[in-house]
């Protein structure tokens, strides 16, 4: 029988929150899937910061290191706003991702059929939405140096932030875009600004000269990103596999998320690149949203992204596809079934809470599960 080890990271706000309604989740597939896991939580964020004055300890980046995957919460809150640069709560997800090294993040948003009327545009223009954003995640202005404040000679401060990618990073989130593309519908969008980015036309004529080379089989299409945010909200079904870098990509995730009727429904993970003698990726699973200090405490987080994450995790680092579906199909029956948490519930209408909404999951598990 299988057995997985899953660390845990619930970190600050509604992290903890949405964390526990995976930990039912996870319980009820180590009784009845035939596969069992080893989980072990840690701090992570402004939790971290508060017990050892950093945002993740080396004894946590070595569980993560040798975890089959991490599933990580979410960070920060005004109570860090003041805290150092280095040790920011969000310091703590940027060097798993670094140091992990973690290129690939993918961040598919998808309209569930029952909320074709939760998002804020028209039922036409999301119902039947499935794209993907594959999102590079450990290059670009997050990590390029220099990247500093300096007081200038008159006293005045200047701030710099580096845009910066190289060849090989372009090359294999490239790779990563066109071979999802062969298992969806076949077409990449690759979105940059080369108008005005160095950068941008680097990244146009490496995902270029990738296509020609190995993928011709496969549609592409290039986009400025400004105008691809604009195509994103106007007819988004257009697109199958959106490939950008890792500013471009933070914030086309957020407005693809709109599109699927709340932030809380849009799940992560974050790929390595495959070991050469196992083939096993490291692998970081997080819903797309934050800590959510706003309601933080108040029940009211949807847990559906961090849930829908551990069903990224199960098919990309547990080899349990059919696990994955059960779990995909558990949220689509909860929501046919009506089942609403704030965020998703139209105007009059009761909404659970985030507790809630884990037990109606679990027990759609049930049901389909027989
Ligand atoms: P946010 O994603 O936390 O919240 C944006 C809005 O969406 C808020 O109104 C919030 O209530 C709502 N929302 C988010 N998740 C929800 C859920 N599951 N259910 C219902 N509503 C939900 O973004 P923010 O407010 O800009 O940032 C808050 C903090 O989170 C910041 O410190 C930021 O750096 C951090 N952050 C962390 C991550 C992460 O850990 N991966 C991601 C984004 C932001
Ligand atoms: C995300 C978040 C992070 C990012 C922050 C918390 C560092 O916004 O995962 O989308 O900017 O990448
Ligand atoms: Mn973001």
């Amino acid at each position: 029988m299988a057995s997985y080890d899953l660390l845990l990271l619930p970190g600050d706000g509604i992290g903890p929150e949405v964390m526990a309604e995976v930990g039912r989740v996870i319980e009820w597939l180590d009784r009845n899937s035939g596969s069992t896991f080893e989980t072990e939580t840690d701090l992570v964020g402004g939790s971290a910061y508060d017990a050892h004055a950093v945002a993740i300890t080396d004894a946590a980046m070595d569980k993560a290191q040798a975890a089959d995957a991490v599933l990580f919460g979410a960070v920060g809150g005004p109570k860090w706003d003041s805290v150092p640069y280095e040790v920011r709560p969000e310091a703590g997800l940027l060097r798993l991702r670094k140091d992990m090294d973690l290129f690939a993040n993918l961040r598919p948003a998808i309209c569930y059929p029952a909320l074709a009327d939760a998002s804020s545009l028209k039922r036409d223009v999301v119902e039947g939405l499935d794209i993907l954003i594959l999102r590079e995640l450990t290059g670009g202005v997050y990590f390029g140096e220099p990247k500093e404040i300096v007081t200038l000679e008159n006293g005045e401060k200047r701030a710099v932030d580096t845009q910066l990618y190289t060849t090989h990073e372009i090359e294999r989130i490239a790779r990563v875009a066109f071979e999802l593309a062969r298992t969806r519908n076949n077409k990449v969008t690759s979105m940059e600004k080369r108008n005005v980015m160095r950068s941008g036309v680097l990244w146009n004529q490496v995902v270029t000269a990738v296509h020609k080379a190995e993928y011709s089989d496969v549609e592409l299409e290039h986009m400025l990103a400004d105008a691809g945010g604009m195509q994103l909200v106007r007819w988004p079904k257009q697109f199958d596999v959106i490939v950008t870098d890792n500013l471009f990509g933070d914030m086309l995730s957020d407005v693809a998320a709109m599109l699927t009727g709340s932030l809380g429904m849009l799940p992560s993970a974050s790929l390595g690149a495959p070991d050469e003698k196992t083939g096993k990726r490291k692998a970081l699973y997080e819903p797309v949203h934050g800590s959510a200090p706003d309601i933080a405490g108040k029940r009211l987080a949807n847990p559906i992204a961090m849930i829908a994450s551990l069903g990224m995790a199960l098919r990309y680092s547990c080899d349990m596809g059919e696990a994955a579906d059960l779990v995909d199909g558990a949220i689509a029956d909860v929501l046919a079934g009506g089942t609403r948490t704030a965020d998703l519930a139209a105007k009059g209408q009761n909404a659970v809470s985030t507790t809630e909404m884990g037990e109606a999951i679990v027990r759609a598990m049930d049901a389909r599960a027989g």
